[in-house]
């Protein structure tokens, strides 16, 4: 097996195809346990710092909730409630948190940032989100992309991306599939694919692991006989509020709509999307960009879609908690 003990989780080419597995193993084998009631705590005494400098439902409490299973302690520090960044630089806040934590947990806007944390911690730091990458959120992804595949190995697993592709989550849906084998396709206008810097660590990856890779303009292209569609907002956290009109304009045709979902020709495909998603009017941004633009039926997706025997998004945001928890027993559990 293998030893992931003290290992910063940063993003996903930092790891090995056989390291990633594992971690997917480490937290099927913990949703097992907690299911059958069998948990056996090994992050007794343990502190975990969670930074948050982005809001967030599920990354937090599936750290918060992985932590309090295993026996370990977390403290929150909200977006304004700690120095960091503003009174005090991140390698110092870096050096005080590993006096005190086992863990720190960091969600922001930059890489360099939780890379910097890294550098200074000599305790291991989780990136739960940033600008480029999403890489807790990957490994939630993959465990239930493998659950609804009818027992097909990741490595035989087909999926497309649809949407704005120069993000956390389409970097880390093209690097982590190309790591670990699979049929990778994004369809998106060129304008938003992953930039050349991370179209270049996928095609590495996938020269070693035999993984496929499509980057598209033509959804038709991206969903041919895939096995599973996600998608993501079309603005970010953190992007200007400006930028909805043109990504509205630039991303209609790649909505996962019924259609969408049958151009993939495959009646057992299945919809996931890391959520949140804009896919009512219920939501003060949904109401917003749904009266100006007409899109009443949802933005990225269909309210139908998502509402679908298709959808596993509330598996896919469970699993959070699982893989979540794998990450954390894995790098300081006893
Ligand atoms: N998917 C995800 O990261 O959700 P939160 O922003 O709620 O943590
Ligand atoms: N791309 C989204 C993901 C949210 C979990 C964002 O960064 O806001």
């Amino acid at each position: 097996s293998f030893n992931l003990r003290n290992r910063d989780f940063l993003k996903e080419v930092d790891f090995t195809t056989q390291e990633l597995q594992f971690l997917l193993d480490l937290a099927r084998d913990l949703k097992r346990a907690k299911y059958s009631g069998t948990e056996v705590q090994r992050m007794r005494g343990k502190n975990v710092a969670l930074i948050f400098e982005k809001t967030s439902t599920r990354t937090r409490c599936a750290f918060e909730v992985g932590a309090y299973d295993q026996g370990a302690n977390v403290t929150y520090l909200d977006p304004s409630g700690s120095q960091m960044g503003h009174k005090e630089s991140t390698a110092d806040t870096a050096r005080v948190l590993s006096r005190m934590f086992d863990a720190i947990e960091f969600r922001g806007s930059a890489q360099s940032t939780v890379e910097e944390l890294a550098a200074y911690s000599d305790v291991p730091v989780y990136n739960g989100l940033t600008d480029e990458w999403h890489p807790t959120q990957m490994l939630a992804d993959f465990l239930t992309m493998s659950e609804h595949s009818g027992g097909k190995q990741i490595s035989d697993i087909a999926y497309c991306y649809l949407g704005d592709a120069r993000s956390n989550m389409g970097n880390s849906l093209l690097v982590m599939g190309a790591i670990m084998g699979s049929d990778v396709r994004i369809a998106a206008p060129k304008e938003l694919w992953p930039s050349d810097e991370v179209q270049e660590i996928a095609r590495q990856r996938a020269e070693q692991s035999g993984a496929r890779i499509t980057l598209t303009e033509d959804p038709a292209e991206g969903l041919a006989g895939v096995d599973h569609v996600h998608t993501d907002v079309w603005v970010s956290m953190g992007e200007p509020k400006e930028v909805w009109d043109q990504r509205v304009h630039l991303l209609a045709p790649y909505q996962v709509n019924a259609a969408a979902m049958k151009a993939t020709g495959n009646p057992h495909a299945k919809f996931l999307h890391c959520l949140p998603a804009f896919h009512d009017t219920n939501t003060v941004v949904g109401r917003d960009i749904a009266a100006k633009t007409g899109m009443t039926e949802g933005l990225e997706v269909t309210h139908d879609v998502f509402e679908s025997p298709a959808s596993v998004v509330f598996d896919q945001a469970e699993n959070r908690l699982h893989t979540i928890k794998a990450i954390m027993v894995a790098t300081i559990g006893d």
